[in-house]
């Protein structure tokens, strides 16, 4: 299934005069997310940050392959011409699996609507065993994303985050994209911020680890333990 999808991948034409890249992630980094959904045997994933779909799609044909889950993957955009959609449908994968959200306001306002929706009685009650945060690469969205989408984490799950080693001046034409930004936020490593300062430091999250030669930081959300006798008697 994997192969098969990553080959119906890199066959696909994109439209004339369409300049992007549709692969936004390196094989290896895709073939491993397949492979971990199979592992762990991840049902509910949520993706933060679609691109064109890419890894949307190797998610989509792990789930597929396992014959369980679902992927829920939000944007500001459903990129045009081309999408997740559109990928999915060349891919050969079924629609059922995949919820694609195009959310102008992006997914932290998203978020905030489903953290609300799980809230009952002042709790949230969590929804996914897996994330791939791989959306804005700054500070000031994604510190506050991973917040959110740990309260939605299930005990147990996994979070990964994407492009630790990188910062906004390496793209390539910065001056355009991002050129009313200051030199600090133009050459910090965001992502290694919110890994570094938020994920590694949250008390709810645990079995830290970095990957792909610096560029995706991992934690796993802990499985709370039962109370020792010690902790009952004492009424802790
Ligand atoms: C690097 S691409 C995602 C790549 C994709 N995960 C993949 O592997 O193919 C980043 C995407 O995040 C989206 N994005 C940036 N900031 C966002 C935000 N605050 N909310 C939602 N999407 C955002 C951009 O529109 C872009 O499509």
């Amino acid at each position: 299934m994997l192969d098969s999808t990553l080959s119906a991948l890199k066959n696909y034409t994109p439209p004339e005069g369409w300049g992007g890249h549709i692969f936004l992630l390196p094989e290896q980094a895709m073939r491993d997310i397949y492979q971990f959904i199979l592992d762990h045997k991840i049902e509910n994933c949520i993706e933060l940050g679609t691109g064109f779909g890419a890894t949307s799609c190797v998610m989509v044909a792990a789930l597929e392959q396992q014959q369980a889950g679902q992927l829920l993957t939000i944007d500001k955009y459903i990129h045009d011409p081309v999408n997740v959609n559109v990928l999915r449908e060349h891919a050969g994968l079924k629609p059922d699996r995949l919820q694609a959200v195009g959310d102008p306001l992006g997914y932290n306002w998203y978020l905030a609507d489903l953290v609300a929706k799980q809230t009952v009685d002042g709790v949230c009650q969590p929804l996914f065993d897996f994330c791939l945060l791989d959306g804005a690469h700054e500070w000031e969205p994604d510190a506050l994303a991973f917040n959110l989408v740990a309260k939605l984490m299930k005990p147990g799950s996994w979070v990964a985050i994407d492009d630790l080693d990188f910062c906004l001046r390496m793209i390539p034409n910065w001056q355009e994209s991002h050129g009313n930004h200051t030199d600090k936020e133009l050459d910090a490593f965001q992502m290694k911020m919110v890994y570094d300062l938020v994920v590694t430091q949250h008390p709810d999250f645990t079995d830290f680890h970095i990957s792909h030669e610096g560029r995706i930081g991992w934690a796993r959300k802990k499985v709370p333990q039962p109370k020792t006798w010690l902790q009952k008697a004492l009424g802790c």
